[in-house]
């Protein structure tokens, strides 16, 4: 069953009926100031960081699902509505919702009158824009109350839902004409304050919010909607809410346009004050000014147009299916923007409290994202290298707002410092900036003991090579890429986290064959850049230690028919076929077979058959088999989850396109395209009743074959899953790379495509790439000719900047 469908000319993904199996939801904003906004209106704003300058309020985990938002409310005489369908719940004879490239519309109809908001927050401008054209379609002039509605959250969204005894008596509102200012803690410690206005003049408002709903009732129902008065509400105390309240009258055919905004200030300590008590409104009026006419808001949505316009000109495909083309052209980019500026912190499954930027995430999301805009991801490279220690090892987190690392998970995780060396290469690979390699950069953001970014490199790589185990394999520490697999916690007291307990590290010899994998990519890589920095010497020891990792993984991380995974603290095997549970895992099979260790000898052939015979079903392949079905104090949060969730036995999405990729390094195109489309979640809008989640975007996490409801899937939006499938189909599959000295083309296809087009922008200039498949094989280069002439290489060299250059492939 669909709940909408894609307009792809358009690039939105329009909903058609508001009862979507889960809020199905959309990213505003995509700098500082942010938004989540759900089909029926639910969601929050914050600036920069969800936890610490949160902005509006937001009730995870509710019932009913979905609770809060950007609510507006219709009062037409006897009947009250929501555009939205929510919260009124008030049956619509029309609904749609169009989540588009940051901005959203949601469109209601009623009794003859049309609600059409359209939400969005105009680039560099730390303000939502809500626009409310009210139209009426019926043949009688009609009388309407209109109240607008958000909650004020107390700013630090952790606090906020503690320590009441405070916070009741906290909350502090300015009102000046249509504009309603939150300033709670300004007096004190904070520079900072909201507003929420409109551009026409108010009859008038509520900021108390008992007073606006009545203490009994919830959103569906607030008290001065149902009785068509506002109560001119002063919040002192209590829970600052913003309502405007705005009596509209229609003659037929009439529609009226009203501009809403939500905005954030900061001032500096000397200039926060317009005279005793009263906040300088400066910064705001002016912000409000730049967008209080409908042609301002189009002009404001026409950049934001152009924005995206250029951003997904950079790589575009036409392979014939449109399922491929409209994620490739549009929805996995903007995944991968999206990821990119929240890591994994605020979605409707992650509160925007427990996590800030990871540094493993950080680095794989900027692969996905770095042909968009990579003067950010060079900042953002610095910014997580900047929270790297000393000896390689990192922060596993730090947070938005200070960029500073996060105490409170610290670090352990023996995995993060290879990703960097993957951010930084995908980085210049695509840009040629080999000067980023010279920035200073801090360690633990202490700039005096600041190094190179290089240096940051070699003991991201040496960070392996100090912490190696019995085997000469690498020590997971806390946990490696799967971080639910917790060698050393031994935990027995729920009340301890999996990801930050070691009750057992001393003497551990807990080692990962995942780790391993990467090593020997992210090494190889390492080596490459010291050979093109001329560090030939460097290149050298790197190429022995990885030399040594493979011949390690050959004799103790091979079990026979595929890779192990790991050993655990005592020495043992796990992802054996020795095991009595969870024989496979998925992890090693990717890392190792994307590094072709034992390709010669069929290694790799022999895994992928594995995972294909194991852990393949028909919603993805599985992370491991058979899946745990009791706790192991060994291995930690793994075996805590149910079978078929999550880490135990999930289809874990993310590392899905390690096994494509794997697949296309020994060239097994139909294999690699038959796993890409069991996840692409174009492929699954038909049965979105069952994978619940938003058919536009990859989710985390689809329950496995031995769930309860397999195909089922949680956690979308924030994963890792959105930058490792775009970099597989485009890199890999599509097979268009960029590499230090040009664009390599290596597609590796389903047999029977003929071939497909694309366009790619790099360094300025522009490739128009023809594939073409005459002899219907997957992979192979047999011709490559450049405008016109024959060439010898399927590494199309850079060009002049503003150049274009026709690239045809034989595939052969
Ligand atoms: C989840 C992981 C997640 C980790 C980090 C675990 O509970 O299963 O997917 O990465 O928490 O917070
Ligand atoms: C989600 C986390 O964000 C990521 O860091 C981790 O690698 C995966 N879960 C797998 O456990």
């Amino acid at each position: 069953m669909k709940y909408g469908y894609f307009d792809d000319k358009k690039r939105e993904y329009v909903i058609n009926n508001p009862r979507t199996p889960w809020p199905w939801i959309n990213y505003l904003g995509n700098e500082d100031f942010f938004s989540l906004i759900s089909n029926s209106a639910g969601g929050y704003t914050f600036y920069k960081d969800a936890k610490f300058r949160r902005i509006t309020r937001y009730r995870y985990n509710n019932v009913p699902m979905d609770s809060g938002g950007k609510y507006f409310y219709i009062n037409d005489g006897d009947c009250v509505w929501s555009p939205g369908w929510k919260p009124c719940k008030t049956e619509l004879d029309t609904y749609e919702c169009r989540h588009g490239m940051n901005y959203t519309n949601i469109k209601g109809e009623k009794n003859g009158i049309i609600a059409n908001v359209l939400y969005f927050v105009p680039l560099k401008t730390w303000a939502e824009v809500q626009r409310l054209t009210l139209t009426n379609n019926s043949k009688k002039t009609k009388k309407l109350k209109v109240f607008s509605f958000t909650e004020w959250c107390l700013w630090n969204a952790a606090s906020d839902m503690e320590n009441f005894q405070r916070n009741f008596s906290t909350g502090e509102v300015e009102i000046e004409g249509s504009v309603i200012y939150h300033k709670t803690e300004y007096k004190e410690r904070r520079d900072h304050y909201a507003y929420y206005s409109v551009n026409v003049p108010v009859q008038g408002y509520d900021t108390d919010r008992e007073s606006f709903f009545g203490l009994y009732n919830g959103f569906d129902e607030p008290q001065v909607v149902a009785e068509g008065k506002p109560g001119n509400t002063v919040a002192h105390g209590w829970s600052p809410i913003a309502s405007h309240y705005i009596e509209v009258e229609l003659k037929p055919g009439e529609s009226k346009d009203f501009i809403f905004i939500l905005g954030y200030v900061e001032n500096k300590q000397d200039e926060k004050w317009e005279s005793k008590n009263i906040i300088n409104k400066k910064k705001a009026k002016e912000t409000i000014a730049r967008f209080n006419s409908v042609s301002k808001v189009d002009a404001a949505l026409a950049d934001l147009r152009n924005y995206w316009d250029n951003l997904l000109s950079i790589y575009t495909v036409d392979s014939g299916d449109e399922k491929v083309d409209r994620m490739v052209n549009i929805w996995n980019q903007y995944q991968c923007m999206i990821t990119f500026c929240f890591s994994r912190s605020a979605s409707f499954f992650e509160s925007g409290i427990g996590r800030g930027m990871g540094f493993r995430d950080s680095n794989q999301d900027l692969t996905g994202f770095v042909h968009q805009i990579p003067e950010r991801a060079r900042e953002r490279i610095i910014d997580i290298a900047s929270t790297q220690f000393p000896d390689g090892g990192c922060y596993h987190q730090y947070q938005p707002l200070n960029k500073r690392g996060n105490n409170d998970i610290g670090g352990g995780f023996n995995d993060d410092p290879l990703w960097l060396i993957l951010g930084t290469v995908s980085y210049i690979k695509e840009t040629g900036d080999f000067g980023i390699l010279d920035e200073k950069v801090p360690f633990d953001n202490d700039i005096s003991v600041a190094r190179s970014l290089f240096d940051h490199l070699t003991v991201s790589f040496d960070h392996v090579v100090n912490n190696l185990g019995p085997h000469g394999l690498p020590l997971i520490g806390r946990a490696d890429w799967n971080d639910c697999l917790n060698l050393n916690c031994f935990s027995n007291d729920p009340n301890e986290s999996f990801q930050t307990t070691e009750n057992k590290t001393e003497g551990s010899k807990a080692e990962s064959v995942m780790i391993a994998g990467l090593f020997v990519v992210y090494g190889r890589d390492y080596i490459d850049l010291c050979k093109k920095l001329g560090k030939n010497k460097e290149a050298e020891r790197a190429q022995k230690l990885v030399d040594t990792m493979v011949d390690v993984i050959k004799k103790y991380g091979w079990d026979g028919e595929w890779f192990i995974r790991a050993y655990d603290y005592y020495g043992h095997k796990i992802g054996s076929n020795e095991n009595e549970e969870s024989k496979i895992f998925i992890e090693s099979q990717g890392w190792c077979t994307m590094a072709g260790i034992g390709k010669e000898e069929g290694l790799c052939t022999k895994a992928l058959n594995a995972v294909k015979e194991r852990l393949d079903s028909k919603y993805g392949i599985v992370l491991n088999n058979p899946a745990f079905t009791k706790y192991y104090i060994e291995y930690g949060e793994i075996s805590s989850y149910p079978a078929g969730y999550k880490e135990n036995a999930g289809v874990f999405c993310h590392n899905n396109p390690w096994i494509m990729i794997g697949e296309t390094v020994v060239g097994n195109g139909n294999r690699a395209w038959e796993y890409y489309k069991k996840i692409c979640p174009s492929y699954l809008e038909d049965i979105s009743e069952l994978h619940k989640t938003e058919p536009y975007v990859y989710a985390q996490m689809v329950a496995g074959k031995d769930a309860f409801k397999p195909g089922e899937a949680k956690n979308s939006w924030l994963t890792g899953t959105a930058s490792w499938n775009f970099y597989a189909v485009t890199q890999f599959m599509l097979g268009i790379r960029p590499e230090y000295d040009g664009l390599l083309i290596d597609p590796c296809i389903p047999t029977d495509w003929k071939g497909f087009k694309a366009v790619r922008k790099f360094r300025g200039a522009v490739y128009e790439i023809e594939v073409v498949n005459p002899y219907g094989k997957s992979k192979g280069i047999k011709e490559v000719v450049i405008d016109g002439q024959k060439y010898g290489s399927n590494l199309i060299p850079v060009y002049k900047s503003g150049t274009i250059h026709k690239v045809k492939i034989v595939i052969g």
